[in-house]
């Protein structure tokens, strides 16, 4: 598969987003998943898939945990392109287990205990997701934190047996807020109230000014570990 990586890159190069997001999908029908957030990043792609009706299976993990704002952006989001974006959920008898046996806050207890509930909630979920998948599409920005600065657009991922693709990976904020205005997108309205990253409601918060991207993200824990899993290496 590796082999692949640089003729991809080659069938890519020096084309727009959506060019080469469709290149993508003419190279692998129905093998090529995008995974939303919903959030702002994410609403660019979302954005472009629709309106140049690129064939990209569009899914999001409801880990259970998100915002109010969160659903009314699914919603307006749904509604806005006329289509259904797919919605992942955890397995019920391992979230029944989990809240049972630790609560509901389990995860501002210890590591362990957040990295089991993202792995419950996100990351068994998206494996499912990309079940069949070929290429995998997300929103991460190489400004978003240290170390998604030195990833490359197109990546083959070991873990998952795919390649990833990351077509805004060098648009600044700016660029990314501007193309959301511009194009009238819909958005998560929690990015008016400071929010940058988000993710589920208990561990997020929103950043003051100057603060890191993510700084907001499982605020209580060390820089170094404030992964969930999805992008894990
Ligand atoms: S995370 O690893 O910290 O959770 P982040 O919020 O930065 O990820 O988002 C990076 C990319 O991961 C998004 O652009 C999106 O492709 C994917 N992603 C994150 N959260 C979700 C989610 N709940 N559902 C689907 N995809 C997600
Ligand atoms: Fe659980 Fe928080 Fe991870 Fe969401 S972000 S899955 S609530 S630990």
């Amino acid at each position: 598969m590796h082999t692949n990586l640089s003729s991809l890159n080659a069938a890519i190069a020096g084309k727009t987003e959506a060019e080469a997001l469709a290149v993508l999908a003419d190279l692998f029908p129905g093998e090529v998943v995008f995974s939303t957030s919903l959030g702002y990043e994410d609403q660019v792609i979302t954005d472009l898939i629709y309106l140049n009706n690129i064939n990209v299976k569009v899914f999001t993990l409801d880990t259970g945990r998100l915002f109010n704002e969160t659903y009314l952006t699914l919603q307006k989001t749904n509604n806005r392109y006329d289509t259904k974006i797919q919605v992942y959920y955890p397995q019920t008898a391992a979230v029944e287990q989990l809240v049972s046996e630790k609560g509901p806050l389990s995860f501002y207890d210890s590591l362990e205990n957040r990295k089991e509930c993202c792995f419950i909630r996100k990351v068994e979920p998206l494996n499912r997701a990309l079940k069949g998948a070929k290429i995998w599409v997300t929103g991460i920005r190489a400004e978003q934190s240290g170390n998604r600065q030195d990833m490359p657009q197109l990546e083959w991922d070991e873990a998952h047996q795919l390649f990833k693709f990351h077509p805004i990976l060098h648009w600044s904020f700016d660029k990314v807020k501007e193309y959301v205005k511009v194009n009238n997108v819909p958005y998560n309205p929690l990015h008016d109230r400071g929010f940058v990253s988000i993710g589920c409601g208990p561990c997020t918060r929103a950043i003051r000014e100057g603060e890191d991207f993510r700084a907001g993200r499982w605020w209580w824990e060390d820089e170094s570990k404030k992964e969930c899993g999805l992008h894990a290496k």
